[in-house]
């Protein structure tokens, strides 16, 4: 999704200026255009070829640059830039830009650019706590510069602390949030997730094969796009995604209680969730033990959380997903009439690369008026994409059905 994207990387003297070679390839990895400037101290801890080689453009280092290489001037770079990140951002950079200094070339580009300023500060854990620090991040932050605050663990200094550099994704994941448009924002959006697991005794207990990656998908990119997120999740082995509310469940029961509690401030509900339709009629204290003889497990009704959530729909989307193996899309158009949803995202399970686990899903859209689009494989982050543009799409339209 940085595709292009064009985006000036400043290294200042830290330890942690390892970790942003890291970071560049992550970024061209995700195709964006990447510049590097570094810090007389940045050169200390890391070589300008090593950025380069990464970047697989020149290193800016010098703001007296002979003008042969004016292309990489600060005014140029400060034009170029859609983003300046500055990873790692030491106490000195971050001082220095409270107090408007340009002493050199990343400190000069900062005060010539137009473009949006993520820091990302990394130090001892006592220079992070330090007042002046706290109080010159607060002033950057007055002045509409973003801050990705620094992650807690060891130091390279031995401390134990908060100061270490925010995680390769974590950083790359708020340049895709900062650059992506943000035509969602006023939106509240309940995504929930991943499986439920239905317990008959402490050791045991029905489930499904849903990893979450779609739920998920649907909450980080919702989030780049300027919505508030609330995620609702059945027990998965994926990251929290930043940035959103998160909340986690195990059974069918506990999430219709957590959703049924975030219902007034969602303006959009989507339940990619593969909820238990039942659950066992009773959970033992202790552990079932084996017998000769067969077990029967006696199953009782999940309530339909959807189909709940839409009784009490006001303004809200509402979008459903249909996991099938078998005529799918009358199955999918039976559930959207039946549950109250705005549309209905179907997928198919037996077909390869769709469904439950992968990285990708293939969708068909149906609405209430019978309209059916067909998608092609397509990454769970495009599938979110799209499923998103629907919901903007209906939010435009006005196409909105008060308290079904
Ligand atoms: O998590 P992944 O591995 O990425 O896989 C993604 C997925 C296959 C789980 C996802 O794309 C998907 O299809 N989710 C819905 C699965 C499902 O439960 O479908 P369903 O046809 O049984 O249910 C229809 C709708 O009713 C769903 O929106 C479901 O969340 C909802 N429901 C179902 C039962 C219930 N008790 N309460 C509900 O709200």
């Amino acid at each position: 999704m940085l595709k292009e994207r064009r985006i000036v990387l400043g290294v200042t003297g830290g330890i942690a200026a390892y970790k942003a070679a890291e970071l560049v390839r992550e970024l061209v990895r995700r195709e964006a255009k990447v510049r590097v400037v570094m810090t007389d101290h940045a050169c200390r801890f890391v070589t300008p070829l090593t950025f380069e080689t990464l970047s697989g453009n020149p290193v800016a280092t010098d703001l007296f640059q002979s003008a042969g290489s004016f292309e990489i001037g600060h005014i140029s770079l400060a034009e170029f830039a859609e983003l300046v990140v500055i990873a790692p951002a030491t106490a000195n950079i971050i001082g220095k830009m409270a107090a408007g200094l340009a002493d050199d070339l990343l400190t000069t580009l900062l005060l010539a650019t137009n473009a949006p300023i993520l820091i990302c500060p990394a130090m001892n854990v006592k220079m992070y706590a330090n007042d002046i620090v706290t109080e010159n991040l607060a002033r950057l932050v007055s002045r509409g510069h973003a801050v990705l605050e620094p992650g807690y663990g060891e130091l390279a200094c031995r401390a134990e602390g908060q100061g270490r550099l925010a995680e390769v994704a974590e950083i790359a994941e708020e340049i895709e949030t900062i650059l992506a448009p943000k035509d969602l924002r006023g939106e509240h959006i309940l995504v929930t997730a991943g499986p439920t697991q239905e317990p008959f005794d402490p050791v045991r207990y029905i489930t499904n094969y849903s990893s979450g990656k779609m739920g998920y998908a649907l909450a980080v990119v919702a989030r780049r796009r300027g919505a508030a997120v609330t995620i609702v999740s059945g027990p998965t082995e994926l990251p929290a995604p930043q940035g959103v509310v998160f909340v986690p469940v195990k059974t069918a029961l506990e999430m219709r209680d957590a959703v049924m509690a975030r219902l007034e401030e969602a303006t959009v509900v989507i339940k990619a969730a593969a909820v238990a339709d039942y659950r066992p009629a009773a959970c033992e204290r202790t552990k079932i033990k084996k017998k000769d003889a067969a077990l029967t497990v006696s199953l009782k009704r999940n309530p339909d959380i959807i189909s709940e959530a839409a009784r009490r729909k006001g303004n809200r989307i509402v979008v459903g997903f249909s996991m099938e193996s078998d005529n799918v899309l009358e199955n999918a158009r039976a559930k959207l009439m039946n549950k109250g949803m705005d549309f209905i995202v179907a997928n198919d399970v037996t077909e390869p690369g769709a469904g439950f686990r992968a990285d990708t899903n293939i969708i068909r859209i149906i609405d209430r008026e019978g309209a059916v689009e067909t998608f092609p494989l397509m990454d769970k982050m495009d599938v979110a994409g799209v499923i998103l543009d629907r919901v903007k799409k209906v939010r435009d339209g006005g196409r909105i059905r008060d308290g079904l």
